[in-house]
């Protein structure tokens, strides 16, 4: 009897509201993620920043996630951050609307490379952007470039290897792209202006990732002051290629004239000259520390695995046979290395050279029942799915024949070059600037590792042990 009566009390009394509550929090989440924000404006900022240093942030990653779960705040560069990870968590954020996520960079980012730049512009203004870049990067355009790249590397080589016998590779292959950048986009020669873009464009990028406190001998106030002479050189580089293409230069000569030259209504300029220097300087950032690491984790890779190097070297060693001496390898060339983009694509996988990156919510936006303020960070990162074995079976194994067949990598899993409205535009580049160099690398030289100890710390970009000191054995040209 007493039960009769205490139970529909005790039914009505407590459990009816919980399930109410429970009901409640599915259709409208008010539930913030768990986690802690930290010390206001730090919070753990220096704690990511120290991990990715010390070569933990997987582990920072992994802790992190092993004590919170997929999803999980924190604060980070001053910012209430969300941190979200694993595949479904890539798809939320490479999928979602523009007009509720936009892309978000750190306040160092933004004031380092001018609010112009593709990575803060948002709907029309991004596509037009990016459609413009489109029109140098496509395939089609990069077709005939191929020769001029080749002509880089050729010189790099003769100038910093050819009679070497010892060289660090990770600082050659930042030369090597930021000449191919300075050559294909800019058009500026070899010689001292490029010498001084290098200086200052180097000092620019080397604060962009801190914490954003602009006072004297901080490594923030030496990036911003480059930031400024490197946007002067480049004003007076758009002040020449204009009155170039007005004595009927041609418009595709490197990307810079074909900005200019792209013109909308009226026969306006489409492209700003704000937005060509702001874009010409992410390019400049965005195109060669990527690539650079690639490479440069190719070169240890091939020195680490002789199967690997002699399947690279049979497969490019059979092109160099087709090509006369002297002449430059093709477009139909480089689509025959299929094996050595497959080590590029493994190479990527295991050490993506971006850690992950930051979009902001523009409105409320609920994920996997937690609400994510308007105006929070979203920070996704690249190697919890490339590092998961559910996805890529025993995942910490090198192994090229996983991408064999590209269907088999599910979407949103790999995802080095980022995806879907955002997805890195300089994928065709950055493969073509690799093939040909790790062509001409393999058929000139073999090497061996100066230090084996596999390491590498995140600056914020991957940077092995020492540079990656190598010595070098020249093969005898035919
Ligand atoms: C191995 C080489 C490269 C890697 C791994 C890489 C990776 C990425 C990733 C992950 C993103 C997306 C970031 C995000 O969604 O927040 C991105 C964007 C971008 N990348 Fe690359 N990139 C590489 C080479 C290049 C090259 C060679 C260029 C130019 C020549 C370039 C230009 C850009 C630009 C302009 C964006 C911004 C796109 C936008 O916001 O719409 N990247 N890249």
């Amino acid at each position: 009897m007493i039960m009769i009566i205490i139970f529909p009390l005790l039914f009505s009394l407590f459990l009816l509201p919980l399930l109410f509550l429970l009901i409640a929090r599915r259709k409208a989440p008010e539930r913030l993620p768990p986690g802690s924000l930290g010390i206001p404006f730090i919070g753990q900022s220096f704690s990511l920043l120290w991990a990715m240093r010390a070569n933990t942030a997987e582990k920072w990653m992994a802790d992190r996630a092993r004590k919170y779960g997929p999803v999980s705040k924190l604060s980070l560069f001053g910012k209430p951050t969300v941190f979200i990870y694993g595949q479904a968590a890539n798809r939320f954020v490479f999928s979602t609307d523009s007009s509720k996520m936009s892309n978000q960079q750190t306040d160092s980012v933004r004031m380092i490379l001018g609010d112009r730049c593709l990575l803060e512009l948002v709907g029309e203004d991004h596509q037009r952007i990016r459609s413009a870049l489109a029109s140098f990067l496509k395939p089609d355009s990069l077709k005939n470039y191929v020769g001029k790249m080749e002509e880089e590397v050729r010189m790099h080589l003769q100038m910093h290897w050819h009679g070497q016998t010892n060289v660090t590779v990770m600082p050659l292959m930042k030369k090597l792209t930021f000449n191919i950048i300075c050559s294909l986009l800019f058009g500026v020669e070899r010689g001292a202006r490029r010498d001084m873009f290098v200086l200052y464009f180097q000092e620019m990028i080397d604060g962009m990732w801190s914490i954003p406190v602009d006072l004297p001998f901080t490594r923030f106030n030496r990036s911003l002051k480059a930031s400024v002479k490197v946007q002067k050189m480049l004003k007076d580089l758009i002040y020449e290629k204009r009155a170039q293409l007005a004595s009927g230069a041609p418009s595709h000569q490197d990307l810079i004239t074909c900005l200019l030259s792209i013109r909308g209504e009226g026969d306006q300029q489409l492209v700003s000259d704000d937005e060509i220097i702001h874009n010409v300087m992410l390019i400049m950032v965005a195109g060669h520390d990527t690539s650079s690491v690639l490479i440069t984790f190719m070169v240890r890779v091939l020195a680490n695995d002789p199967d690997i190097y002699a399947a690279v070297l049979r497969e490019q060693e059979e092109i160099k046979k087709s090509v006369s001496t002297g002449d430059f390898l093709t477009w139909e060339d480089l689509g025959k290395m299929k094996y050595t983009w497959r080590v590029a694509m493994e190479t990527l996988r295991a050490f993506p050279p971006l850690f992950g990156g930051f979009r902001k919510t523009l409105e409320d936006i609920e994920y996997q029942g937690y609400l994510i303020p308007k105006g929070w960070q979203i920070f996704w990162v690249t190697g919890m799915t490339h590092m998961d074995d559910s996805i890529f079976p025993e995942a910490s194994k090198f192994d090229p024949a996983r991408f064999e067949n590209p269907a088999s990598v599910p979407p949103y899993c790999y995802i080095p070059f980022g995806g879907g409205a955002r997805i890195c535009p300089g994928y065709e580049f950055a493969k073509i600037e690799t093939l040909v160099t790790i062509h001409y690398l393999v058929t000139r030289f073999t090497w061996k590792l100066c230090c084996n100890d596999n390491c590498f710390r995140r600056d914020p970009m991957p940077v092995p042990t020492r540079g990656l000191p190598i010595q070098i054995f020249p093969k005898k040209l035919l």
